[in-house]
């Protein structure tokens, strides 16, 4: 039974999954992709011999829906998902699910669970989980001839307990993805290979932990899975480049608001473990942890304050009511940003 709208209390909500009534679904047979459309079957009924069961072929995508102060319905910037995802298709030889039919499907399943869609002012939201996984009898490792491409929903609040106040994090010595390996893909892998370091964090009282360049680790690449961001003495916002980081749409537009609403600097560039001092703020920036100020990292014997472990930051905190004042709908978004979904 899939759960009722009035039994959720919005003001209260973590990160966890809800049987909403729909969801949408699509099957890709015989070379090409047919739309199921909203079902309320929150079950797939897959082959034993799915590649997705064994040779992890899937990719996934995460955003989300917001209420405005009118009662309408924003998504942020969906075609940004849509594409990511058709780079993860082709890395992992999956056929794309084309990008014009990604947002009309998610406008879909958004407008169909449109009572989930929290209230204005409790800043929770609702999230998007599109996914598309190799299925059929198969046991060689070779792409599958059929996936399904499906997308659920769930109203979620805060990713990192803290919300806008900082919380501590810790290095990892793992990785979880190479340089030439799926980590600018946002494929299960990286995703299972991160649960046992994130889970080391998680047992000693951290958010989460940092991922380091898998060559030198000496570099910041993710934290959990979130985009790296610091705001230099100089007032320059830099995030890391790395060809094993997911791109992400937040870190994306947060270089472009950084630039063009707050003035600031923006490069990608190292982040080395060593200078830390050069910042004066760090945060963690994703679908999921919105802005999340970064208190503390520690690495081995070494604990880093950065602004404060109990504050947000003046700069932090003005890229997060940016942000978050967009997606919204209080403040006016750069072109093209924001699609309504009509409910
Ligand atoms: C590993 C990783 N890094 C960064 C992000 C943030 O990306 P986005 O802003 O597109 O949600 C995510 C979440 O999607 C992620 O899983």
């Amino acid at each position: 039974m899939s759960i009722n709208a009035k039994d959720i209390d919005f003001n209260n909500l973590g990160f966890n999954y809800m049987d909403l009534p729909y969801r949408f679904r699509a099957y890709y047979r015989d070379g090409q992709w047919q739309d199921e459309g909203l079902t309320d079957d929150p079950n797939i009924h897959i082959s034993e011999g799915s590649t997705i069961l064994h040779y992890g072929q899937g990719a996934f995508e995460g955003l989300k829906a917001y209420r405005t102060q009118s009662g309408e319905i924003n998504l942020f910037r969906p075609d940004q998902n849509a594409i990511r995802m058709t780079h993860s298709c082709d890395r992992l030889l999956m056929p794309e699910y084309p990008v014009d039919k990604f947002v009309d499907a998610v406008k879909q399943t958004v407008a169909a669970n449109k009572d989930f869609v929290p209230p204005y002012g409790t800043g929770a939201t609702l999230y998007l989980r599109p996914y598309i996984v190799g299925v059929g009898g198969n046991i060689g490792v070779h792409p599958a001839q059929e996936y399904i491409f499906s997308i659920f929903a769930m109203p979620v609040g805060n990713y990192f307990k803290g919300g806008l106040t900082p919380t501590a994090f810790i290095t990892s010595e793992y990785d979880r993805a190479a340089h030439k390996g799926t980590g600018a893909n946002k494929v299960g892998g990286n995703y299972a290979a991160s649960l046992f370091p994130g889970d080391y964090a998680h047992q000693n009282g951290y958010s989460d932990c940092i991922y380091l360049d898998p060559i030198s680790h000496r570099k910041v690449e993710e934290v959990g899975s979130a985009n790296f961001f610091g705001i230099t003495k100089d007032n320059v916002f830099l995030t890391p480049k790395s060809p094993s980081i997911l791109p992400s749409v937040t870190k994306y537009s947060l270089l472009y608001l950084a630039k063009e609403k707050l003035g600031l600097g923006t490069k990608e560039g190292d982040v080395f473990i060593d200078q830390f001092d050069e910042f004066t703020e760090a945060g963690a920036c994703g679908t999921a942890a919105v802005i999340s100020p970064i208190g503390s990292i520690t690495h081995g014997d070494d604990k880093h304050v950065f602004y404060s472990e109990t504050e947000v930051g003046p700069v932090t905190r003005k890229l997060y009511d940016t942000l978050t004042g967009i997606q919204f709908g209080e403040l006016d978004a750069p072109e093209g940003w924001i699609q309504k979904v009509e409910a």
